[in-house]
Parts: structure tokens; C-alpha cells; sequence
């Protein structure tokens, strides 16, 4: 007997967003969903026929409170790719809760997205890999572990998470840093609750566990992705070293100025890379 499911808000809310969007965008068909993190804004500027929606005009899409985080939703092509660029996401740290892109990345999964691209700034863990740098993820740390599936039911919410950034996905964004000879390492992003930095001493257990990156997003974002069904591709922009590793202290400003240093190199290759993704037939345009 399969488990009976109770009434789902976030699915009332999915269906509002989509409505809100068809009405705003009648015909769009994004295949591809993409989350810009601080520095990757750059990416925008490589789009074809862009039409921005305010996140205030679409139910359940969050209300940026960050600074450096748009808060606005960009539909258009980047080369073949008919994307839908999200310009902001909400954090953990911002409300306690995890569950903040939920409706968002499931309302345009339904308008036919069928990979996720995340970006992100994080902090260094390795010396070999300064701040400027552009890295793959390769895996992730859940450190806090906590889950925007929680309250899922049905057998679906036990996603695997082996595969969790997609093989292929990943080797297509290698070869494309190679063609444009920008160099891409590839490392374990580790997701930190925030909105604090780390201490030293967190930074050296954070190595020991296998961390290459650390940050205060993403993570959350992959679970309902994956949970989804999305394959997932997700890139990181080093910002600075984590605690520890560097004089300089941190603070939100050094990230924002060293993200605005490399925003075009960083929004150069994602561009590249969303152009390069191979994507399966055409998606069923649903009711209008
Ligand atoms: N730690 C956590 N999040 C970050 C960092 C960091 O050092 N840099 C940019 N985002």
C-alpha cells in the first residue's frame, strides 16, 4: 500500500508561482535553471531576449535581504539554452529555515528545467587555490545537516545523493575551461550554516573532513533539486581564504569586492558552459 500523502502547501504555492510566470512570460520554456551567487551576475550580460521578473511578482519566490543578491529572475537564451536565471536565492542563515528555494526550483522544474546550475562564493581550504579562483564541485558536506525534505513523504524524499553533481555535466564544464583556457579546479564544497564566518579551528576539522570550499548556500538547493529529479552542475568562486589561512579578516565587503574582481571571467565561463549543456527532447509547453 503506498503512504498516503497529506495536503502540500508548497504544492498550492508551486502552482502559483507557474501561473504567475506563464502570464508574465506566455511561451517561455526554460530548460535549464540557474542560481547566480555573489560575482556571478556577469552571466546576464551573455543573454539573448531577457526578460527580468521581479521576485516580489511571483508567489513563494524570496524577498532578498542580502546585499549583493538581486532578487529578480531573468528568462532568456543563451545560445540554443532557454534558461531562467535566478538573481538571488534565500539562505538558511536569513530565516533559520532551509526550505526557502523550495517553491522557486520546484515551479520552474515544472516549467520544464531539467538541470539545475548553481554558482556560489566560497572560501579556500587549499593554498593552491587563491582567491580569483574558479572551482567545480566535485561532491558536498552537508555539515549541519539539515534537509528542505524534511516533511517530504512517499519513498521519492530517500534521494540518493552519490551522484549528486552530475558526472557528465561536470566533465562538459572541464572541457569547456580547457577550450577557453580559464583554469577550473574541482573540490568538496562544505556548507556552513553562517551567517558567522568559521573559526581557525573549525577550518583545520573542515580539512580533515575532506573540504576544499567552504560556504553558506548551495547545498539546500541541490536536495530539492535532486529530490526533483534535476541533474545538477554547480560552480564555486573563491572569494578569499577560509579563516585561518590569511591575514586578511573577513567580512561580507571583501567578498562582494573580490567577486566583483572576477564577475566577468566567472559569468564568461558559466555562460560558456550553460551553452555547451546537451539537453533531451523538447519539453511539453502543458496548458497555457
Ligand atoms: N566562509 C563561508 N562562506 C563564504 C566564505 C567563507 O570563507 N567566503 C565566501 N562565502
Amino acid at each position: 500500500m503506498s503512504t498516503p500523502r497529506p495536503p502540500d502547501a508548497t504544492a498550492a504555492d508551486v502552482g502559483d508561482a507557474v501561473v504567475a510566470l506563464r502570464a508574465r512570460a506566455p511561451g517561455v520554456l526554460p530548460r535549464v535553471a540557474v542560481v547566480l551567487g555573489s560575482g556571478w551576475g556577469g552571466v546576464t550580460d551573455h543573454m539573448a531576449g531577457a526578460i527580468r521578473i521581479p521576485y516580489a511578482d511571483l508567489p513563494g519566490f524570496p524577498q532578498a535581504s542580502v546585499e549583493g543578491h538581486a532578487g529578480e529572475l531573468w528568462l532568456g537564451r543563451l545560445g540554443a539554452v532557454d534558461v531562467a536565471v535566478m538573481g538571488g536565492r534565500k539562505h538558511g542563515y536569513e530565516t533559520g529555515t532551509v526550505d526557502g528555494m523550495k517553491v522557486p526550483l520546484r515551479c520552474l522544474h515544472a516549467l520544464g528545467c531539467e538541470v539545475l546550475v548553481q554558482t556560489n562564493a566560497a572560501g579556500s581550504l587549499n593554498a593552491d587555490m587563491g582567491p580569483g579562483s574558479l572551482m567545480l564541485v566535485s561532491d558536498h558536506i552537508n555539515l549541519p545537516q539539515r534537509s528542505p525534505l524534511v516533511g517530504e513523504c512517499g519513498s521519492e524524499r530517500f534521494v540518493g545523493m552519490a551522484d549528486a553533481y552530475d558526472r557528465a555535466l561536470r566533465l562538459g564544464a572541464r572541457r569547456v575551461a580547457t577550450r577557453l583556457g580559464v583554469h577550473l579546479h574541482e573540490g568538496v564544497y562544505l556548507w556552513c550554516f553562517g551567517p558567522q564566518f568559521e573559526t581557525p579551528a573549525e577550518i583545520r576539522a573542515f580539512k580533515l573532513l575532506g573540504a576544499d570550499a567552504v560556504g553558506m548556500s548551495t547545498v539546500p538547493e541541490t536536495l530539492i533539486a535532486r529530490h526533483a529529479g534535476m541533474r545538477v552542475l554547480a560552480l564555486s568562486l573563491i572569494t578569499n581564504m577560509a579563516a585561518g589561512l590569511s591575514d586578511e579578516p573577513l567580512s561580507h565587503a571583501l567578498t562582494l569586492s573580490a567577486a566583483k574582481a572576477a564577475s566577468e571571467r566567472a559569468g564568461g565561463l558559466l555562460a560558456a558552459v550553460i551553452r555547451s549543456i546537451p539537453l533531451g527532447g523538447a519539453p511539453d509547453a502543458g496548458p497555457s
